[in-house]
């Protein structure tokens, strides 16, 4: 992995995973690929290359990887569970249409493509707790549909191509940079903004409601590990579980009133919302991850907070 494209790096996972992999392979061997209206700013902007990148364009793939003689395609491009609902037909353009031609590109340029599925890629009918690697996957939402799909067509153009394709499913993401994108998980990170500026946060999710979660740093080291693991070790590749940590809103409530005393917490269900997460596990099994590559995540809900508290005070200078 020596020059790598970033396809949506300046959304909520791209813009830290750019910056992290500059940090380990060098800013110049890192574009950061975005549309227009979600150009890069600041850091991500000045410290290494930048093009634009619509994933449903593949001459427009094709040309930038070409360019930067690119190896290693990060996709992340996709429109998340909440947006998704209101746009499915989009959804399904970005994700699954976008994902052939990384992978049309990928398979005549020679490039490994990391693309995530999600929790999100369970349904109903799943074992919710301890997930198991493989299960049923029959989601009811169009993020879930894309996300299966997104598995199946990354495991087909291995198997059928030899393109190497590698995903984990990722919990819900709490991060302190960018914000989220209208995910059904967004309130883990959104009650950390509320603590900090010392407004009561109104929760969209039911008290006893468990999902994963993770903390970015774990994410980004999930996602970066998993594309320079031996690829003779690894049994699974879309996608593998990862598992950090399970709470329900009032557990990460708690956790947070212990640093901030006379933080509020009060519920206002938003049954999208509430029908999304119920259909979810509660916890990932993510002992394949574990034994094929390595896999250990350094936060819990405890360290996560601290360090969540302390970043957004200074961000917000509170
Ligand atoms: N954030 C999470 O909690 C989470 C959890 C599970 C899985 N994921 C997955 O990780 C990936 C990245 O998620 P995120 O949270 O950073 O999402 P995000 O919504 O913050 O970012 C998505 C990015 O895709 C870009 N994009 C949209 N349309 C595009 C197009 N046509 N061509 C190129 N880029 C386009 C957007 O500009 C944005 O930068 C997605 O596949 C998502 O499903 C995220």
């Amino acid at each position: 992995m020596k020059h790598i494209l970033i396809i949506g790096a300046t959304g909520q996972i791209g813009s830290e995973l750019t910056m992290e992999l500059r940090r380990r392979y060098g800013n110049t061997n890192v574009v950061a690929g975005y549309i227009q209206g979600a150009e890069p700013k600041g850091e991500l902007k000045e410290s290494g290359p930048s093009a634009v990148v619509d994933v449903t364009n593949g001459e427009m793939i094709e040309s930038v990887v070409k360019e930067h003689h690119i190896d290693t395609i990060y996709n992340l491009a996709a429109l998340l569970s909440v947006v998704a609902e209101s746009k499915p037909k989009l959804a399904w353009k970005i994700g699954i249409d976008g994902l052939w031609n990384v992978l049309e590109v990928a398979r005549e340029q020679g490039c490994a493509v990391f693309t995530p599925s999600s929790i999100g890629s369970f349904g109903a009918s799943t074992p919710h707790t301890l997930t198991p690697q493989d299960t049923v996957q029959r989601p009811r939402t169009m993020y879930g549909v894309t996300k299966v799909t997104t598995e199946l067509l990354s495991d087909y153009y291995f198997n059928k191509y030899g393109v190497d394709t590698r995903a984990v499913r990722f919990p819900g993401i709490i991060s302190n940079v960018t914000p989220p994108g209208g995910g059904t998980t967004d309130y883990a990170v959104d009650i950390y903004y509320s603590a900090v500026k010392g407004e009561k946060f109104v929760c969209p999710i039911k008290e006893g409601t468990l999902m994963d979660m993770m903390y970015m740093p774990d994410a980004l080291n999930a996602a970066i590990m998993l594309m320079e693991a031996d690829p003779t070790r690894l049994i699974h590749r879309n996608a593998f579980n990862i598992a950090s940590m399970s709470f329900d809103p009032e557990t990460i409530y708690h956790a947070i009133k212990k640093h901030v005393p006379a933080f509020e917490m009060v519920y206002d269900i938003d049954p999208l919302k509430q029908r999304i997460a119920d259909s979810w596990p509660d916890s990932l099994d993510d002992t394949c991850a574990r034994e094929e590559w390595g896999w250990k995540p350094a936060y819990d809900l405890e360290s996560m907070t601290v360090d969540m508290l302390e970043k957004l005070r200074e961000k917000l200078k509170k």
